[in-house]
């Protein structure tokens, strides 16, 4: 008889962004004729970057002939990749990361998720609320939870609440932590942390001995320069944290996938009897056995970022987002919703109006106003009665979709 793992019953029916999907299908079904503007799920809409659509052709072209053809690669990434990343987002800032600590993959989401694999069962999790649903969603199908309490909390994972009383920058956990994830700049609420808070975190995960998983995939959305856009710009942060980054939202890589992992050799974790063990090679060994890495061609594409022209193409994009995410900003202050993020981040964090519940809310703005974003309960319990919208659309849908919520709301 073949059993099935029953941890997956006790998660959600379905995971937040096909339901937002299943719903608005169902609404443009029933309403085929009405525009239907969709700022939910962060999903670019700008085109690859030439630089990176030249590299893409020519990692293409060399497949295509006998003399440069490839077949697999490198499970942990081409070292080409490995080592313009190592030097463009570490070294250079002074970041003492070698490219191999690096693990080329083909995304954040499938990374974050797949690392709990090498840490043990009896590891206590923590998590923000609200945040980024695959954390927790991984850590239950991973059998380390009990069930899901009335409000949506699952038994045995550390919840930390992020609300406008702390800035959505958690406090540290009474309970003692194991594993924490952090997410900044935040998914959803596009709040970022400052040296300070981070500190405090690597602090904290050195004397418990604990282990940081900080999601740093909107990195390339800080503009303020005092803010840290890795983890290891903190000191000792090498020892207690894994980083993960995309070239999704960065270098518009959503359906081309490609991102990246950084385990440095310093990091250790322990085992029952608490003698301490490299966590690199635990990754490594994962990730050879039960991943064949990400194609040439993209891989070449992704390098192309890195080049000068790469790198000017890519700002370009990245200041698009961000100028979307500063009108929307506007507009919704002026319609008198109290706003948080989108300064540093791609996501505007709004508090409906009126103790609507963010469902509610969703369903208010699609079918009156034809506009799609996410309701903040989707992202946790602390999220009900806030809403976020995505800065990835194009300018002219965002500025219609902005005014038509100014009109339902005036
Ligand atoms: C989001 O909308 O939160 C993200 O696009 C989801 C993802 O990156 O997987």
């Amino acid at each position: 008889m073949a059993l099935i793992n029953e941890n997956y019953f006790k998660l959600k029916a379905g995971y937040l962004f096909p339901e937002i999907g299943r719903r608005v299908k169902e609404f443009s079904d029933s309403n085929p004729d009405r525009k239907i503007i969709r700022m939910g799920i962060g999903d670019v809409t700008q085109p690859l970057v030439s630089s990176v659509l030249k590299a893409f052709h020519e990692g293409v072209d060399e497949l295509g002939k006998a003399e440069t053809f490839k077949g697999y690669g490198p499970e942990q990434g081409y070292a080409f990749l490995r080592e313009a990343i190592a030097k463009n987002d570490y070294q250079n800032r002074g970041i003492n990361i070698s490219a191999d600590d690096i693990f080329i993959s083909d995304g954040s989401k499938c990374d974050t998720g797949n690392i709990q694999e090498i840490f043990g069962f009896n590891n206590k999790v923590a998590i923000c609320d609200p945040v980024y649903p695959v954390y927790a969603d991984t850590t239950v199908m991973s059998g380390k939870t009990g069930k899901s309490s009335e409000i949506g909390y699952f038994e045995g994972i550390i919840y930390m609440p992020c609300t406008e009383e702390n800035h959505f920058v958690p406090e540290l956990p009474k309970q003692k932590a194991d594993l924490i994830f952090l997410c900044y700049p935040n998914n959803p609420t596009g709040t970022v942390a400052t040296k300070e808070e981070l500190k405090k975190w690597v602090d904290y995960a050195i004397e418990n001995k604990s282990i940081i998983l900080y999601d740093a995939a909107y990195e390339a959305f800080i503009v303020d320069e005092s803010i840290p856009r890795s983890i290891y710009e903190i000191e000792g942060a090498e020892k207690v944290a894994i980083e993960f980054r995309s070239f999704s939202k960065t270098a518009g890589f959503t359906g081309t996938r490609c991102a990246f992992t950084v385990v440095p050799g310093s990091l250790v974790a322990f085992d029952a009897d608490g003698k301490e063990h490299p966590v690199k090679p635990l990754w490594n060994r994962r990730q050879s056995t039960k991943f064949n890495g990400v194609s040439y061609p993209v891989q070449k594409a992704a390098a192309a970022i890195y080049t000068e022209e790469g790198k000017k193409e890519v700002k370009k994009i990245i200041n698009y987002y961000l100028e979307n995410a500063s009108i929307m900003k506007q507009k919704l202050l002026e319609a008198g919703f109290t706003v948080f993020g989108g300064e540093n981040a791609p996501y505007v964090w709004v508090k409906t109006k009126n103790n609507m519940s963010s469902w509610d809310f969703f369903d208010k703005i699609l079918k009156e106003a034809g506009v799609v974003g996410t309701p903040g309960s989707g992202f946790g319990p602390s999220g009900e009665g806030y809403f976020r919208f995505s800065a990835f659309a194009d300018r002219e849908n965002v500025i219609e979709a902005m005014n038509k919520i100014q009109k339902l709301f005036q």
